[in-house]
């Protein structure tokens, strides 16, 4: 393994807003932060956002600077790429920030039932042949249903035109209440949410002038 990132799995031990599931043994006991996300870790009530397949957190890092009245957690399950959103947070003693390194497939296993009320994901992989991979599948919001709270909107900020129609034929199928559809970010939008946060394959596809889309959905009402 390359040593760079060695050095930076032996770092990642250290950082105290970094959780690994090699960590736990969930077949003994449950996850102790699962319900208690809250209370014992970001210790206020405020609501939590999660970014899946964060890869080095851009959006976490960013959205928990504009939001400090809301906690985030940034998931993914590379480490090396988790180190650099963890470090900046770390070294910045960002309270309101945290990260899984997980599978998402088990993200059941981390959280209760209501604990989350936003997701955002951030330039998945569109997976063109398999379905059930694709992190807005209905295999995947099945998961996500267990620990949103009804009102949770699901975010997706996409390059890929197929993931974005297919999200979108999926939500008028699936009868999932669709709050916010924009097909070209950069030409139609004017939230600095959406302009102004670039994540690290963001910055590749715009660069390569590809045209980035952006979908809000709730699946519960
Ligand atoms: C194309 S990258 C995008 C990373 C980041 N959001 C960005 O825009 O720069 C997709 C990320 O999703 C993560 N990922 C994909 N499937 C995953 C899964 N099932 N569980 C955890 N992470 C996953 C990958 O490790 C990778 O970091």
């Amino acid at each position: 393994m390359a040593k760079h990132k060695l050095a930076r799995f032996a770092e990642n031990r250290t950082f105290t807003n970094l959780f690994q599931h090699d960590n736990y043994d969930l077949q003994k006991s449950s996850f102790p932060l699962k319900g208690n996300w809250q209370k014992h870790y970001f210790k206020n009530e405020n609501p939590i956002v999660l970014e899946l397949g964060c890869g080095k957190g851009e959006y976490t890092i960013a959205m928990s600077q504009a939001y400090p009245d809301k906690n985030f957690i940034g998931i993914d399950r590379k480490g090396a790429r988790l180190w650099r959103g963890a470090k900046t947070a770390f070294e910045r003693q960002m309270m309101n920030v945290a990260f899984l390194r997980i599978g998402i497939e088990n993200i059941a296993d981390f959280f209760a039932a209501s604990e989350i009320d936003e997701i955002w994901i951030t330039f998945p992989d569109p997976q063109p042949k398999k379905e059930r991979r694709r992190l807005t599948s209905p295999q995947y919001i099945e998961r996500y249903k267990q620990l949103i709270s009804d009102e949770a909107t699901i975010n997706l900020k996409t390059d890929s035109r197929e993931l974005y129609q297919y999200t979108l034929e999926t939500a008028i199928a699936l009868h999932w209440k669709i709050i916010e559809t924009i097909e070209d970010v950069y030409l139609q939008s004017s939230d600095l949410l959406l302009t102004t946060i670039q994540t690290f394959y963001e910055q590749r596809w715009v660069k390569e002038g590809k045209m980035i889309s952006f979908i809000k959905f709730n699946v519960n009402q």
